[in-house]
Formats: structure tokens, sequence, C-alpha cells
């Protein structure tokens, strides 16, 4: 089982650092956030109703805020209370009002029938659209991935959106390749071994982590789907796999971030005109996955 408080303990540690990540790395966000724009439009052509989201891990808010500002109504939730912390003054400086900020694991969410009219925000069919950018980097247990995207099938209302967020294998890979190449071989029986089959990256203590390849994420979606419809005759269908950094992975977007802002956005056209293009999850360090609950 992960240990989730070391999870939560490594965040509120980094809370500042992970709130500029996406600024130094402005890439994966304006992919995600395109694709999640795209969503959101599908999600319009059915309803002239306000959408109402729930961003699961959604850390300091960068999302949450953004997709409220847009006038969605946007509960956060995260396991690290400094990241709220900071997620409620970024909210307050950006003059948006979120529904709710719940400190919450993932793992351990119970969804409730909306008719109980109980305190919580985990309740059942409610949400249009579920963001999971956070834990499936950190479960370590396939059977704790699956509770999660249970439970956020639970909470979508018909023909709702899931957008979940995986960091591969690659990328990791990619990353010893460059500064440390000799580690693969020589931890292969302690520990290489082990990654490339489980995805279990154990080796920093400080914050365990998993790591992903198309496969599993395939399978995985797979087994979900199944057991919705063994046990609740929902199911969940897998629609995409898009790679957040294109065919610039691996850090080769580092540049983008200096360019002024309508030279910028040129790339993110450029990188989303090629983003369904299969032979690229492997250049990506993150993808987000599409799926959408089918009653
Ligand atoms: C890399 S950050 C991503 C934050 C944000 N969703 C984004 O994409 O920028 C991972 C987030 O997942 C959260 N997280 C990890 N495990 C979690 C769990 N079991 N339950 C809830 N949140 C979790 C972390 O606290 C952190 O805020």
């Amino acid at each position: 089982m992960t240990d989730t408080q070391v999870v939560a303990e490594w965040y509120n540690q980094n809370a500042v650092l992970e709130h500029n990540r996406l600024n130094a790395g402005p890439l994966e966000f304006s992919i995600s956030l395109r694709v999640i724009d795209q969503c959101l439009e599908q999600l319009r052509r059915r309803t002239d109703q306000p959408l109402r989201i729930l961003d699961l891990g959604g850390g300091t808010g960068r999302y949450a805020v953004e997709l409220a500002r847009q006038g969605h109504s946007v509960t956060l939730t995260d396991i690290s209370r400094s990241e709220l912390q900071l997620a409620k003054s970024f909210a307050a400086e950006s003059g948006v009002t979120l529904d709710a900020i719940v400190e919450a694991d993932a793992r351990a969410i119970r969804v409730y029938p909306k008719e109980r009219n109980l305190q919580t925000v985990f309740t059942a069919s409610t949400y249009d659209l579920i963001l999971c950018q956070g834990p499936m980097y950190h479960l370590l247990e396939e059977s704790e991935r699956i509770h999660v995207l249970c439970a956020c099938a639970s909470m979508l209302r018909a023909n709702g959106i899931l957008a979940v967020a995986f960091v591969t294998q690659y990328a990791h890979l990619r990353d010893i390749a460059q500064r440390d190449p000799a580690r693969l071989a020589t931890e292969f029986d302690d520990f290489y071994r082990e990654y490339l089959s489980s995805g279990r990256y154990t080796r920093n203590p400080a914050v365990p982590s998993y790591h992903t390849n198309v496969e599993d994420v395939r399978r995985l979606f797979r087994k979900v789907d199944r057991l919705l419809r063994s046990q609740d005759r929902v199911g969940l269908a897998l629609s995409r796999i898009v790679p957040c950094e294109g065919f610039l992975g691996g850090g080769l977007a580092g540049k983008l971030g200096d360019l002024p802002p309508d030279v910028y956005e040129r790339w993110v056209d450029v990188v989303m005109q090629f983003v369904e293009d299969e032979a690229l999850l492997g250049n990506a360090d993150h993808w987000l996955t599409i799926a959408e609950r089918r009653d």
C-alpha cells in the first residue's frame, strides 16, 4: 500500500515549487488546458447548464482557478494542506471563487448518494468533468488506482468526462539516459527489473511514485470498465491518450517559456496539431487520458 502521508508531506514541503512548476515548463499546462477545453466544448453541446467540475489532486489550483475564471463551478481537493492554502490565496488574488476546497486522500474517497444531503463533495452523479492530474503519479498499487478511477466514474454525471494524468516510464528512462546512464545496468537486478514490470518508482523514499506505459494504461481502464459494469452497470470508456508535451518531451520545450505570448501560442498550436499521433506517446513525459462515463 502507498504511504500517502509521505506523499502529502512531500507536497507540503514543496508547495511553492510545485505552484511555480507549470510557469517554468508551461507546455504541459497549455496542452492539457487545450484538451480540457475540448472536453468542455463537447459537454457544452449537450447542456446549457453551468458545468460542474471536480479537480481531484488539483494541488495549488492552477487548473481549478483557470476553469473558475471561465465561469465554471469548480471544487478543488488535494491531499496536501499547504498546497490548498496556496490555492486559497491564488484563487483570491485571481478574483475567483471556488465552490469548495477540501483536503482529502483520493485513495480513501467514499462516494455518497446525492439524495442523502451530507456535507461532502464526494457524491454520486454530480460532476460533468473530473480532473485527476496527480493521484496516479503516486499510487503504487493497481487496486488503489482502480479505486480512485471507480470513485471518479461514479461521481460523474451520465456521459461525463474524466481526464486522468499519468507520468510515463519513458520520461524517467530518458532522464537517467541523460544524467546517469550507467545506473540502468548497475541497479538493474536491485531496482530496474522490478521498476520496468511494476512502474513503482520507490528509489526516492521521500516520495513514492508510479510511472506507466501505453499497454498498462489501456489495461487499467479495461479493468475499471469491467469492474464498473459488473457492479453498477455503468462503464468508463477510454477515448484518448494525449501526449502533454507532444513531440517535445524530455525537456525539449524548455526555451518556449521565454517566448513572447503570441510566438509561444504558435508553438502550442503546432504541438496540438500532432497530439493525436500515437507515435508521439513515447516522446511525452506526461499523458492526459480522456475517458467517458457510459450508462
Ligand atoms: C504533480 S502535482 C499536480 C498538481 C495539479 N493537478 C497539476 O497538474 O498541476 C500532484 C498532485 O497530486 C496530489 N496527490 C498525490 N497523491 C494524492 C492522493 N492520494 N490524494 C489526493 N491528492 C494527491 C499531490 O498532493 C499534488 O498536489
